[in-house]
């Protein structure tokens, strides 16, 4: 344990600890893609994967030419988050890259969706990556980055995924005012905030097939790489693509009666 603490870690400014990227959300998607892509373009000394699925966690092990560290948690645990913070505590690294991918939705009508998962979206979406947040800030330092997955829907309200559009204005509103306070500390907070992106989230999100106009798909390679060119640039929040660029100027120009109706009538819902 004392030998992994008095590692002489290049480029490190906090100079103790191992150099660590944690991603949420690793197991699939958006989330994995980044997984992913972290080891050739930071090399740290250890990736963090957290998801459920330890599995596929495990396979990331295989796969990728950095330490993989799988922890298979799920984040709506107060118990999960605890662990977490434990294992920082313990491990005293020095964290570079948080990306908090983990999250899901759920489009129905507000009243209709379990209880189980009304609290569910708010303790992922919101809880767990505010609690992660703050968690690693102790560890991170001069040039850490923390990504946040937020979505476009953070910029509209969303009929049928009321809750889900909710969490994500949460996300980039959170992400947007603490970025602008580590300024100092030149601890950045990068908000991402995609379009339709075609992942295993539907299969839990559209069970019921409520939304059924897609009029763009995005790979979530895509996004993985615009979020990789976006950890570059001195933004707070990046849209990826062209069409969820179109949606975002049009839902900063247009009413939200309107946006929304314009939704409804798309879905071909009331
Ligand atoms: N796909 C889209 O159209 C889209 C658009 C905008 C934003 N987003 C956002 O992008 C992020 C990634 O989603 P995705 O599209 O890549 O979907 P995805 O493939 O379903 O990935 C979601 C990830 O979250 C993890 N997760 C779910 N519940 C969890 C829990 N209770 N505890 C820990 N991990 C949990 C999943 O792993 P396990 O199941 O193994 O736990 C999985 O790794 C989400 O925040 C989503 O809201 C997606």
């Amino acid at each position: 344990m004392a030998q992994k603490r008095i590692a002489i870690v290049t480029g490190a400014s906090s100079g103790i600890g191992k150099r660590i990227a944690i991603v949420t959300g690793a197991s699939s998607g958006i989330g994995k893609r980044i997984a992913e892509g972290i080891p050739a373009r930071y090399d740290p000394d250890e990736l963090w994967v957290i998801a459920r699925s330890g599995d596929k966690l495990r396979a990331l092990k295989e796969e990728l030419p950095v330490p993989v560290r799988a922890l298979p948690y799920d984040l709506t645990k107060q118990e999960s988050l605890s662990a977490i913070a434990a294992l920082l505590a313990e491990e005293q690294p020095d964290v570079r890259i948080l990306v908090n991918a983990g999250g899901y939705g759920k489009f129905e009508r507000f009243e209709a969706i379990a209880e189980e998962d009304t609290a569910g979206m708010l303790d992922l979406n919101c809880r767990a990556l505010t609690l992660l947040m703050r968690a690693v800030l102790p560890y991170c330092s001069a040039g850490s980055i923390i990504v946040n997955i937020a979505s476009v829907a953070a910029f509209q309200p969303v009929p049928y995924g009321a809750e889900y559009a909710a969490t994500k204005a949460y996300v980039l509103a959170l992400s947007r005012a603490v970025g602008r306070e580590l300024r100092s500390k030149k601890v950045r907070v990068l908000a991402v905030c995609p379009y339709w992106t075609k992942t295993d989230f539907f299969g839990r999100a559209n069970k019921e097939g409520v939304i059924t106009h897609f009029d763009c798909m995005y790979d979530p390679a895509f996004i993985a790489r615009k979020t990789f060119a976006a950890m570059k640039k001195k933004r707070d929040y990046v849209v990826p693509g062209f069409v969820a660029k179109a949606t975002h100027a049009l839902t900063k120009l247009l009413p939200h009666s309107f946006v929304m109706r314009v939704f409804l009538a798309q879905q071909k819902l009331k």
